[in-house]
């Protein structure tokens, strides 16, 4: 039988490894919902005073040279988790329901003028085809689509988090 101090020790360490593991939103794929809106998330709601006329154009824009990947509503191939054939995987929902929102505006504005990931080139990069302002007018739309709590979850602990 393992002495109990021994227990207490292996499991404090698990506890410490598994919480060391936690994704801070910069690579972004092993944090949970659940995780994000942990204990201390402040209980006053979060709004978002979108101009409307923006999110517009944001949609216009997107479907002109989005959608044709990641779908008119941002939804993402079904399979989106699932590796293709030449091991790299297709393009991802930007609507809330998968990890778009592990990632501040400023990562995903980025991510959308450079492509990515870095060396893959397997999302194509928007510099020079798109203005600044033509990219901040699609993610605000892109942000309009998140559920309540995703947004608020993103906006504390992703775009507010602690530097
Ligand atoms: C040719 C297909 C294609 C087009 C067109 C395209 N994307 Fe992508 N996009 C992808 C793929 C594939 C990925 C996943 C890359 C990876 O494996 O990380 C991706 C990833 C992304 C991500 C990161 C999502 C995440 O969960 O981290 C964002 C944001 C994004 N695209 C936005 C856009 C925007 C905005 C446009 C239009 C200006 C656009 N994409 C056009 C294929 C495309």
């Amino acid at each position: 039988m393992m002495p109990a101090r021994v227990l207490l020790l292996v499991s404090l360490f698990l506890i410490v490894a598994c919480s060391e593991q936690r994704d801070t939103g910069q690579t972004g794929n092993t944090l949970t919902l659940d995780q994000i809106l942990g204990r201390d998330l402040s209980p006053e709601q979060v709004t978002r005073n979108f101009d409307p006329e923006q999110v517009a154009r944001g949609q216009a824009l997107f479907r002109k040279n989005c959608a044709a990947c990641h779908g008119q509503n941002a939804e993402g191939t079904p399979d989106w988790r699932k590796p293709l054939e030449n091991g790299r995987y297709p393009p991802p929902p930007l609507d809330g329901t998968a990890h778009a929102w592990h990632h501040s505006t400023e990562e995903l504005k980025n991510f959308i003028l450079n492509g990515g990931p870095p060396g893959e080139g397997r999302m194509p990069g928007w510099a020079g085809i798109l203005a600044d302002q033509e990219v901040d007018d699609i993610l605000v739309w892109i942000k309009s689509l998140w559920p309540d709590e995703v947004y608020q979850g993103w906006y504390t602990r992703i775009e507010n988090r602690p530097k």
